[in-house]
C-alpha cells in the first residue's frame, strides 16, 4: 500500500542574528509533529529555512563588513548546527538565494502579471528616511515624523502591485466553506475583523529603492519585495515551475503551515490568494502558534532577552529542553520560558516521574529477578492490575487524538498520566515485600506489568524526545519490532525471556540552580582557554584617533554615512551605519576610535577603509568619542 503524504512547514527565518529559544521553539513543534507523522507511517516532507534577501539583511551585512550573501551563509550555517544540536530531522533546508528559488519566483511574477493580477502602480507616503517608516498626513502633523520628531518628505515611488483586493470574496467564502483552514479559531475571527471589514488593498511587490533581492525579469530595476518571495518558498521548494517538479506533484498541498502569531494574518490572507491566482490547490491547515516570552516580553533579537539555546541543551539535555517547550507551553497560546520552571519540570517530571520509574523497575528485575523477564501467572492478578494495563493499552490511542489535534502539550500529559500510574502501581504492589516473603508468582506479574507498560511509554516518547527514548529500550531488553507505533497499541506483547539491564541514569537532578544557565561564570568560560586572547592578539588590532571631516549620505542606503575620517598623516574613506543616530552636522569635528587595520570592504561600490567603534544595538548606538576638546590628542595617535 502507498503511503499517505505529509508535508509540513515552519516559516523561513531572517537570518538577521543568532536564533534563540523563541525561534527553535516553532521548528521544535514542526519537528515533533513530523517525527509523530512518520511513527504512524506516513511519508513525511518537512522543510524550514531562511528568507534572506530585504533590506534589513542588506543592512547588517554592510555593517558587519560582509556581502549579503557572505551575511546569510555564515548565519545558515550557525542554525544548521543549531538544528542538530536540537535533534531537528527536516527533510529540506529551504533558502531563498537559491539559483531555483530565484528563477521560480521570477516566473511565478511573470505568470502573474500576464494574467493581469500584478500591474504596475506607484506607491505613495509621507516617509522618515531614518525610521524607514511611511505616515499618513495625520500622524505625520506638520511634517515631521511622529517617531523621531524630524522632517519626513512625501516619496512617490514606482512599484509592482498584486491584485489582492479581487481576491477578497473569494477568501471568505474559502474560509467559510473549510471551517479547519485557519487555527486557533480566535487568531481566525481576529484576521476576518481586523482586515476584511475595512476591505483588502492591493499588495505591493516589487520596490526600486532595494538591490537585495530577485530581480524583476522583465523590469530589471525593480526586485521583488518580501511576501512575494518568502511565500512561495513553500511550492518553489518543492521544485514547482523547477526542473524536476516530482516533489511538488508528490506533496503539494501542504497538510500545515505552522507559522507564529504575528504573521499568521499574511499566511492566511496573502498566500492563499496567490496559490488562487496560480490555480494551485490551497494548504490543508495554517496554524498560528503564540510566543515564548520571558517576563510577559516576546524572546526575539531585537530585545536582546535571550540566550544561546545550547546553554540548555549542554547544562542538561536536549531532551530536557524539548520537553519544556512541548509540555509547558499551551500550543497556540503564549507560553512563559522560565529558568527557574525549566528546573523545577526538569526534576519532579523527568528526573522524578520518568527517571525513577525507569530506575526503579530495571533496578528491581535484576535483584529479584536477576535480570530476566519471567511468565505471568493468571492465579495471581489482582484488581489495579486492570487499571494499570488499561491505561497503558489506550495511551497511544489517546496521544494520537490529541496530536491529531495539535494538542501537543495535552498529548504530553497523556503520557505522564500513565508514568504516574506505573510509579503508584509500585506502592501499591509493593514488590520488595513480595520478594522478602517469596511470593514470586505474583512479583513475576508485577514486573511484567510494570516493564511492559515502560515499553508502551517509550514508544509513545519516540514523538516527543529524541535520546531517551533508544537508551530506554536498551535498558528494557525491547527488540526494534516491539517499538513501532502499532506494537504500543497491545499490552502484552514483551517477550518472557528478555533481559532487562539497569543504566545510567536517565534525567540527573539539577541541583545547582541557575547557576547552571549563567553564561559567563559556566564551566565552560574556564575550561576553554581558547576564549581568552593574549595581549599579542590585541596588538594586532591597531585602534587609532581619527577625526570626522566630511559626512555624506549613501545614494540608496538608509542607513549609510561616507565619511571622510583624517587620520593625522592619511584620510580614510569609512563608510557607517550611523544615519538614524546622528545627524550629519553632530558628526563633524569629532574625534573617534578608528579600526585602522581592518581589510577594506566594499559597501555600495565605496571602498570602506575601516571602521568606527560604536556601542549598543539596533535602537540606540553610540558612538566612542574621545572626551577631551578636539586638539588636545593629534588625529592618528595610537589607543592601547
Ligand atoms: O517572520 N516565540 O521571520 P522571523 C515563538 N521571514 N516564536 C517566535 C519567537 C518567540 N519568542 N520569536 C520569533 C519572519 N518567533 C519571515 C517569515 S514565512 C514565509 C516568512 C517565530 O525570523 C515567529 O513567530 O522574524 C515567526 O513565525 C518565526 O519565528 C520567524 O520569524
Ligand atoms: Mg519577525
Amino acid at each position: 500500500m502507498e503511503k499517505k503524504k505529509y508535508y509540513i512547514t515552519t516559516p523561513i527565518y531572517y537570518p538577521s542574528g543568532s536564533f534563540h529559544v523563541g525561534t527553535c521553539y516553532c521548528t521544535l513543534m514542526a519537528d515533533t509533529i513530523a517525527r509523530y507523522k512518520r511513527l504512524r507511517g506516513y511519508d513525511v516532507f518537512f522543510m524550514t529555512g531562511t528568507d534572506e534577501h530585504g533590506q534589513k539583511i542588506q543592512e547588517k551585512a554592510e555593517i558587519a563588513g560582509k556581502t549579503p550573501k557572505e551575511y546569510v551563509d555564515d548565519i545558515v550555517a550557525d542554525a544548521k548546527e543549531l538544528w542538530k544540536d536540537l535533534g531537528i530531522n527536516y527533510d529540506k533546508y529551504m533558502r531563498t538565494t537559491d539559483e531555483d528559488h530565484k528563477a521560480a519566483v521570477q516566473k511565478i511574477f511573470e505568470i502573474l502579471y500576464k494574467k493581469g493580477d500584478i500591474y504596475l502602480g506607484s506607491y505613495e507616503g509621507l516617509y522618515c528616511t531614518p525610521c524607514e517608516s511611511f505616515w499618513t498626513e495625520t500622524q505625520a502633523k506638520d511634517g515631521k515624523c511622529p517617531d523621531c520628531g524630524r522632517d519626513v518628505k512625501l516619496v512617490k515611488e514606482e512599484s509592482y502591485f498584486f491584485r489582492l483586493s479581487k481576491y477578497q470574496d473569494r477568501l471568505l467564502k474559502y474560509y467559510e466553506e473549510h471551517p479547519e483552514f485557519l487555527e486557533p479559531l480566535n487568531r481566525k475571527n481576529e484576521m476576518i475583523k481586523n482586515f476584511f471589514e475595512k476591505g483588502l488593498e492591493d499588495l505591493c511587490v516589487s520596490r526600486t529603492t532595494i538591490d537585495w533581492g530577485i530581480q524583476v525579469p522583465f523590469d530589471k530595476k525593480h526586485v521583488v519585495y518580501v511576501w512575494l518571495d518568502a511565500l512561495t518558498n513553500y511550492i518553489t521548494g518543492l521544485g514547482y515551475l523547477g526542473v524536476d517538479d516530482t516533489k511538488f506533484k508528490k506533496y503539494w498541498p501542504a497538510d500545515l503551515h505552522l507559522v507564529g502569531k504575528e504573521i499568521f494574518r499574511f499566511h492566511s490572507i496573502i498566500w492563499p490568494a496567490i496559490l488562487m491566482a496560480l490555480d494551485l490547490p490551497l494548504p490543508k491547515k495554517i496554524f498560528g502558534h503564540g510566543w515564548l516570552v520571558v517576563d510577559g516580553q516576546k524572546i526575539s533579537k531585537s530585545f536582546g532577552n535571550y540566550k544561546d539555546p545550547r546553554i540548555y541543551i549542554k547544562a542538561t539535555s536536549v531532551d530536557t529542553l524539548r520537553y519544556y517547550l512541548l509540555r509547558e507551553v499551551t500550543f497556540g497560546q503564549d507560553g512563559n520560558f522560565s529558568e527557574d520552571l525549566f528546573i523545577e519540570k526538569s526534576n519532579s517530571d523527568l528526573s522524578n516521574d520518568l527517571g525513577n520509574l525507569v530506575s526503579r523497575v530495571t533496578a528491581m528485575v535484576q535483584k529479584y529477578n536477576d535480570g530476566v523477564i519471567k511468565a505471568k501467572n493468571s492465579d495471581f492478578v489482582e484488581e489495579y492490575d486492570e487499571d494499570l494495563i488499561n491505561l497503558a493499552s489506550n495511551l497511544l490511542d489517546k496521544v494520537e487524538v490529541k496530536m491529531d489535534h495539535l494538542k501537543i502539550n495535552e498529548a504530553i500529559s497523556e503520557v505522564w498520566e500513565v508514568i504516574s500510574k506505573a510509579n503508584k502501581y509500585i506502592d501499591l504492589s509493593m514488590p520488595w515485600i513480595l520478594a522478602k516473603q517469596e511470593k514470586f508468582e505474583r512479583l513475576n506479574n508485577v514486573l511484567y506489568n510494570l516493564v511492559e507498560t515502560i515499553r508502551i511509554i517509550t514508544v509513545s516518547l519516540q514523538a516527543f524526545m529524541i535520546e531517551i527514548p533508544s537508551k530506554i529500550f536498551e535498558q528494557i531488553g525491547v527488540q526494534k519490532e516491539y517499538q513501532t507505533w502499532d506494537s504500543g497499541k497491545v499490552f502484552g506483547l514483551l517477550k518472557v525471556g528478555t533481559v532487562v539491564v539497569k543504566g545510567e541514569n536517565l534525567f540527573p537532578r539539577i541541583e545547582n540552580g541557575k547557576e547552571l544557565f549563567k553564561v559567563e561564570e559556566g564551566n565552560e568560560k574556564v575550561e576553554e582557554v581558547e576564549e581568552y586572547i593574549t595581549i599579542d592578539d590585541l596588538d594586532k588590532v591597531k585602534l587609532k584617533v581619527g577625526q570626522i571631516k566630511n559626512v555624506q549620505k549613501v545614494e540608496k542606503a538608509d542607513k549609510l554615512y561616507k565619511l571622510t575620517v583624517d587620520l593625522g598623516n592619511e584620510t580614510r574613506t569609512i563608510v557607517s551605519g550611523l544615519v538614524k543616530y546622528y545627524k550629519e552636522e553632530e558628526l563633524i569635528g569629532k574625534q573617534v576610535v578608528v579600526v585602522a587595520n581592518l581589510k577594506p570592504a566594499k559597501l555600495r561600490g565605496i571602498e570602506s577603509q575601516g571602521m568606527l567603534l560604536a556601542a549598543g544595538d539596533e535602537d540606540v548606538v553610540k558612538l566612542l568619542v574621545l572626551d577631551n576638546n578636539v586638539g588636545d590628542l593629534e588625529n592618528g595617535s595610537n589607543i592601547h
